[in-house]
C-alpha cells in the first residue's frame, strides 16, 4: 500500500511542487491503514484479485486522507499534530491543505477509475457512485458538517450514533463494500458483509472517542483530551468510558456474528473488528 500510494501521488519535483511537497506530506509516512486493510481483506473473502483491490484500497485512504487534512484545519477541529507530525496547515499553510484535500479526492476518484478493477463496467461503475455517496454530503463530509453543528450541544444517543456513522462510518464501509465489488460479483457486498462493515465503522469511531479521552499525546499521535476542549459531545461524553468501551464491544460481537453467515472464514476481517476496538492508537 505504500508503495502504491507513492507511485500514485505526484513527484513533489513536479510542479506545482509545494501542493504535491504537501500531498505527499499527508498520505505518506503514517496512519494505521486500517480502511486499505479491510478492503483487503474484503477482497480476500470475494476472490478479488489484490492488484485490482490495492486500487481501491489506495482510494480509500486518499479520501480518508484529505478528510483529516481539513478535519485539523482552524475552521474545524483546529489541531496541530496528526500521526505524529505537525498537521498540514501547520507545516505548510491554510491555503495549501484546503487544496491538498481538494487533489487528494480528486486523486482518488482517478485512481478508482484508473483500469478495470471489477468483472464488468456497470460493478466498476457502482464502485464509484460507492465512493462518492461515502464522502459526500450524505457521507463523511455530511457527518462532519453535523460534528461542527453539535459543538456544546447535547447529542442523544440516536443522533450521536447518526453522526459517528456519517463522519467515520461511510468511509469505513466503503472500503470493506469497494474491496468486495473487485471479487465474485456485488451480491457478495451485500447483506452479511455490509453488516459487519456498518458495525466496525460504528465501532472505530466510538474507540477514537474513547482513545481521544483516555490514551498519551505521544500513543495517539494527535492531540489528546481534544474532544472535551472543543466542547464535542461524544460517546464517552455521553455514555462514559466504560460504557463506550462495552458498546464497542458489543459491535465487535455483532461484525463477528456476521461474518458467520459467510461461507468462507473471513480470518482477517475477524483480526481487523478485533483491532478495531481493541487498538491503543
Ligand atoms: C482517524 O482515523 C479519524 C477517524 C475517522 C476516527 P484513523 O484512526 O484511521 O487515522 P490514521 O489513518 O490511522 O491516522
Ligand atoms: C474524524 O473525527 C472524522 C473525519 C476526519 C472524517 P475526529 O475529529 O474525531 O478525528 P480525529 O480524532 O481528529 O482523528
Ligand atoms: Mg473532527
Ligand atoms: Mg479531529
Ligand atoms: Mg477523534
Amino acid at each position: 500500500m505504500e508503495g502504491v500510494l507513492a507511485e500514485w501521488l505526484p513527484s513533489s519535483e513536479i510542479a506545482p511542487q509545494r501542493l504535491h511537497e504537501a500531498m505527499r506530506y499527508a498520505v505518506l509516512g503514517g496512519g494505521k491503514r486500517v480502511r486499505p486493510l479491510l478492503a483487503f481483506a474484503a477482497g480476500e473473502v470475494t476472490g478479488a484479485d489484490p492488484e485490482r483491490v490495492q486500487h481501491a484500497a489506495a482510494a480509500v485512504e486518499l479520501i480518508h486522507a484529505y478528510s483529516l487534512v481539513h478535519d485539523d484545519m482552524p475552521a474545524m477541529d483546529d489541531d496541530a499534530l496528526r500521526r505524529g507530525k505537525p498537521t498540514v496547515h501547520v507545516e505548510f499553510d491554510e491555503a495549501t491543505a484546503l487544496l491538498v484535500g481538494d487533489a487528494l479526492q480528486s486523486l482518488a476518484f482517478e485512481i478508482l477509475t484508473s483500469g478495470p478493477l471489477a468483472d464488468d463496467a456497470a460493478t466498476q461503475l457502482k464502485m464509484v457512485q460507492l465512493l462518492a455517496q461515502a464522502s459526500g454530503s450524505r457521507g463523511m463530509a455530511g457527518g462532519q458538517a453535523i460534528d461542527l453543528a453539535s459543538v456544546g450541544k447535547p447529542l442523544d444517543l440516536t443522533e450521536l450514533e447518526f453522526m459517528h456513522i456519517h463522519k467515520t462510518g461511510a468511509l469505513i464501509r466503503a472500503a470493506v463494500l469497494l474491496g468486495a465489488h473487485c471479487g465474485r460479483g456485488p451480491e457478495a457486498a451485500t447483506g452479511a458483509l455490509d453488516h459487519y462493515a456498518k458495525c466496525i465503522g460504528l465501532a472505530f469511531q466510538v474507540v477514537d472517542d474513547v482513545l481521544d479521552a483516555e490514551a498519551p499525546t505521544a500513543t495517539l499521535g494527535k492531540t489528546a483530551g481534544k474532544d472535551a476542549a472543543n466542547n464535542k459531545p461524544t460517546y464517552v461524553s455521553l455514555l462514559g468510558a466504560a460504557r463506550a468501551r462495552d458498546l464497542a464491544l458489543e459491535l465487535r460481537a455483532d461484525a463477528h456474528a456476521a461474518l458467520d453467515k459467510l461461507a468462507v472464514p473471513a480470518d482477517r476481517l475477524r483480526q481487523l473488528a478485533d483491532f478495531v476496538v481493541e487498538r491503543t492508537f
